[in-house]
């Protein structure tokens, strides 16, 4: 993918600015600075490889070159957005899964906001906020997409398994355009964060809904049941097993159907 070709394909979205480079350690980074130094909503951040690229819970994110998506999106949110900032990872995920969806796929999202293909991890987003002086500057969404199978790192790198766009369609996938139609959502979705259809949204395409799921949290306890839906804070509702409802909130970790519990998150 060319600067021109990016430049070409997202004219037309509310993106002041763009950042484009062949190689960068983490777009998430940039994005970060580049959110510090001033750079307004909208602006994009957009690289052919990372070479420290940087998942949820401390993880590494592998971007192989000219195979991949891997670009943040720098937002300034408006007062009534400050409320939910931690809904713009998930509306992220919501984009991704309903373009995929638009090109006839299987996709879903694993809560918060990983997207699957055939329940296999093709799509994970990391967002991160700025703060100055107790305020909150910004919030950077970082996402990653794995397009071609080169972009799929080895079976043993992996916690959960993965696959690509491509494996799962069948032909060769413009990435430009799929960018362009992912963002084209999540510009589209952030006119309702937080309203009743977002949350329908995002809860009808939920991976494992009504399936036993089992989640470990950061301290490492397990929380066993059903996978019912998301609150208004997008915290997960699981019945518990042994009675009663629990809701996690997104900090939690190592959300996986009880069956398979042989993988985990990439
Ligand atoms: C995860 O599933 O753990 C989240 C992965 C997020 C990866 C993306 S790729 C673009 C952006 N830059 C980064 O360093 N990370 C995010």
């Amino acid at each position: 993918m060319q600067k021109g070709d990016l430049v070409r394909a997202l004219s037309g979205l509310p993106i002041p600015d763009i950042r484009f480079f062949e190689t960068i350690g983490s777009t998430n980074d940039e994005g970060m600075a580049w959110a510090e130094a001033g750079a307004a909503d909208g602006s994009l951040v957009v690289a052919e490889q990372q070479t420290k690229g940087r998942g949820r819970l401390g993880r590494s994110w592998v971007t192989n070159p000219d195979a991949a998506l891997a670009f943040t999106l720098i937002l300034r949110p408006t007062q009534a957005e400050m409320e939910h900032i931690g809904l713009f990872s998930p509306l992220a995920g919501l984009a991704v899964c309903l373009v995929l969806q638009g090109m006839g796929l299987p996709a879903e999202i694993k809560w918060p906001n990983d997207v699957l293909l055939a329940r296999q991890k093709t799509c994970g987003i990391l967002a991160e906020s700025t703060w100055h002086g107790g305020q909150l500057q910004g919030v950077v969404v970082g996402v990653g997409i794995n397009v071609a199978p080169s972009s799929i790192p080895p079976a043993e790198q992996l916690q959960f398994p993965a696959t690509c766009v491509e494996d799962a369609l069948g032909q060769p996938v413009d990435r430009a355009a799929l960018l362009r139609d992912i963002l084209a959502e999540f510009f589209a979705w952030r006119e309702k964060l937080a309203a009743p259809e977002f949350f329908q949204a995002w809860e009808e395409r939920l991976a494992f809904k009504g399936e036993v799921v089992e989640l470990k949290n950061t301290e490492n306890e397990t929380v066993t049941g059903v996978l019912t839906g998301v609150d208004e804070q997008g915290n997960l509702r699981i019945h518990l097993t042994g009675g009663g409802v629990k809701l996690v909130s997104a900090g939690d970790v190592g959300l996986r159907p009880k069956k398979n519990f042989e993988g985990s998150g990439r």
